[in-house]
């Protein structure tokens, strides 16, 4: 009913010219996850979310930080057992078949696309916030989205296209850079925490809960602790990028399991820390949509030099998220043109890089465009849509190959598997049903656009489907 499925077995294999290189092992991979997910949902969101959910932002951290925890075991026994390209796109074809593999690859471009528009936009709010501390005016049209009367925002915009430009150039050289820019972005995190815990007052934590604990509509925006886990949501995903690389691990196995949970639990720790600091330390009515909420924070303490040097650490790091997003939405269009989904000349990988230019451009350019004119918790919103849709999957996937495919070999078992595996599934599906309503409808209009594609094209042309000999195999 579903289309064919992969077999565990061939996933992995494909021609010479269409297979990525063994380069990378777990200290790149922890990197590659810390790079993904620490980034504008801990340094922009954190104000959006504490506009939703109040003090009680801090519950909605540790929620979503929760379901996570649980889509991160899921994911990590699905990428050592099938180590290929394409993370939840790849073990949905095994587990469920071609039709849902093209709906999860087709949200995993929200994913991770979107991701990288909305770290763009968060960049671009740093930046302009630092540059005018400094005393450097810009004109106020190229700095915002026609949503906030500008014309367009051109930090954004330019921050995609340079990194795209980075990730053209060759995967070897960003994952070196994207090291030096996740311990910068670590450091500034930590100087957060070190000069905002001292000024904790526990009445800023009262009422804890202003708006109740289910998202519900008040005054025309999705309010309550649920509503915030919702956005926050965005701050801890990106491991699942550690995941898509999985066929460029030296060791899969090992590599994978530890960059995954390791990744995550570095960074629930850190955010914990953060939402504490930043609640305790003022209101949280002054922190709500701020575009710069943890410079704000250090400023209005005055602390005016941390405030400097926690925005410059944003604007020098938080690229790293966008060069990781960006080079896993590379590897999801690669695969699924490789595997006749979407036209193949698309999968070309250049002899000199190793990377997949065409692809790489594309996405670049999409990027920068959503970047430049959009909200940034609206396409947070749509992204967070995506991978919700995408964790169900994985979920799913890993529950489904235990029954059918039960003496596969997995180099890594996820505990308690069915518990876990239910709880990611609700825990998913909640967060999706607590996103706005306008969201969800943006996400099913995307989906049935992705339908009308996939039957247009992929469903004719699928390599699978027309058992076409794999050039490994001729
Ligand atoms: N988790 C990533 C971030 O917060 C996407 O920027």
């Amino acid at each position: 009913m579903f289309g064919p499925r992969k077999s565990i077995e061939t996933a992995g294999s494909h021609g010479a010219g269409h297979r990525l290189a063994k380069t990378l092992s777990w200290p790149h991979l922890i990197a590659l996850g810390v790079g993904a997910i620490v980034g504008t949902g801990i340094y922009t969101l954190t104000g959006v979310g504490a506009e939703r959910a109040g003090p009680a932002v801090i519950l909605a951290f540790a929620i979503a930080g929760a379901v996570c925890a649980c889509a991160a075991l899921a994911y990590a026994e699905m990428a050592t057992m099938v180590p290929a390209a394409g993370s939840a796109y790849t073990f949905s074809y095994v587990a469920m078949g071609e039709g849902v593999a093209w709906v999860i690859g087709w949200s995993l471009v929200l994913e991770y696309s979107l991701a990288c528009s909305t770290v763009a936009v968060g960049w671009s709010g740093y930046l302009v916030g630092w540059l005018q501390a400094a005393g450097v005016e810009l004109p106020q049209a190229l700095l915002v989205g026609p949503h906030a009367g500008g014309v367009i925002n051109l930090p954004a915009v330019i921050v995609a296209l340079s990194i795209m430009g980075l990730l053209i150039a060759g995967t070897r050289e960003s994952a070196t850079l994207n090291i030096i820019l996740v311990i910068i972005k670590l450091v500034a995190l930590s100087i957060f925490v070190l000069f905002a815990l001292p000024a904790f007052q526990g009445e800023n934590l009262q009422p804890f809960m202003p708006y109740g604990f289910a998202s519900t509509e008040i005054m025309g925006e999705k309010r309550g602790v649920m509503a915030a886990a919702a956005i926050v949501f965005f701050a801890f995903y990106g491991f699942d990028a550690v995941a898509t690389s999985a066929e460029e691990a030296k060791q899969p196995g090992r590599d994978l399991t530890i960059g995954i949970i390791g990744s995550m639990a570095v960074c629930t720790l850190i955010y914990m820390l953060v939402a504490i600091s930043a609640i305790g330390a003022m209101p949280f009515t002054a922190l709500a949509n701020s575009p710069e909420p943890l410079a704000l924070v250090l400023r209005t303490l005055d602390h005016p030099l941390a405030a400097h040097l926690i925005a410059l650490a944003a604007v020098i790091a938080l690229p790293s998220v966008i060069l990781v997003m960006m080079y896993g939405q590379s590897r999801i269009f690669f695969v699924m043109a490789r595997d006749g989904l979407l036209p193949r000349r698309l999968a070309a990988v250049s002899s000199r890089t190793g990377a997949p230019t065409v692809i790489t451009l594309l996405t670049g350019v999409v990027v920068a465009a959503v970047a430049g004119f959009f909200r940034l918790d609206e396409i947070a919103e749509l992204a967070n849509a995506g991978t919700l849709v995408a964790f169900v999957a994985v979920a799913a996937s890993m529950m489904i190959l235990r029954r059918t495919a039960p003496n596969a070999a997995r180099l890594f078992r996820c505990p308690q598997a069915y518990v876990v595996g239910t709880a990611a599934i609700l825990g998913c599906l909640y967060l999706f049903i607590s996103l706005p309503g306008s969201t969800i409808v943006r996400f099913l209009i995307w989906n049935l656009l992705g339908l009308a594609v996939y039957l247009a094209y992929g469903r004719r042309r699928s390599a699978l489907r027309h058992a076409e000999p794999s050039p490994a195999a001729q």
